[in-house]
């Protein structure tokens, strides 16, 4: 039987347990561009998922089981949405999109693409217009697959030299792969 993909969000109650899943997921996935293992202890503090995570922000995680509830399905990769900064009544800050990380085995099966859509959907009932993401270099062109543009760059404070793409969102674009509307 083929697994069947679900998202859901966090409770608060998973807590203890499910940060520390996420937080070895992270680790794991970004293993996936081949950094090296003491780079990833160095950012260890910067992919730690913590309780105050779950509990303050929009945990939402994806998991994929046989649709049977008897079986429980397995973790295939999460996403956090935050509230932006600022939020002025006509114009909301972008929401800010932290986290976004998909087990190795599973990537390049959709599972990305379906929780970014999701997170779209939860940023935008924040509520917000657009969305904001700092990226790891080699995840940018998934971003502007999904329709982002680029708008800065900012120096990792970790390592010297590198940059990171800041990557925006318009919340009300048209799904990538929608057909274009076109008048005349
Ligand atoms: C980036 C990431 C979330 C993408 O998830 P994914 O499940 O592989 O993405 P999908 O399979 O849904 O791909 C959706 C589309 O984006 C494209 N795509 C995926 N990753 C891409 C990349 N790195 N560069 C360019 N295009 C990419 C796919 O080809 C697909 O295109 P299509 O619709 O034309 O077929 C995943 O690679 C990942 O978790 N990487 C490691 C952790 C990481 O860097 N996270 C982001 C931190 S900012």
């Amino acid at each position: 039987m083929q697994d069947v993909l679900r998202i859901r969000r966090a409770r608060a109650d998973e807590g203890p347990t499910l940060a520390a899943q996420l937080t070895d997921l992270c680790r794991r996935s970004k293993a996936h561009w081949g950094y090296d293992p003491e780079l990833l202890d160095r950012w260890a503090g910067d992919l730690a998922i913590t309780v105050d995570d779950i509990d303050r922000d929009v945990v939402l995680v994806a998991e994929l089981g046989d649709g049977d509830d008897a079986t429980r399905p397995r973790i295939a990769g999460f996403a956090r949405i935050s509230r932006g900064v600022g939020t002025h009544i006509d114009h909301p800050a972008p929401a800010r999109l932290n986290d976004l990380w998909v087990e190795p085995d599973d990537i390049g099966t959709g599972v990305g693409s379906a929780l970014f859509e999701a997170s779209c959907e939860v940023a935008r009932t924040l509520p917000a217009d657009q969305m904001l993401v700092v990226a790891d270099p080699n995840a940018e062109g998934f971003y502007v697959r999904m329709g982002a543009r680029r708008i800065g760059e900012e120096a990792s404070e970790m390592v010297d030299g590198r940059r990171l793409p800041i990557l925006l969102i318009d919340l009300h674009r048209p799904a990538p792969g929608a057909t274009p509307v076109t008048s005349g």
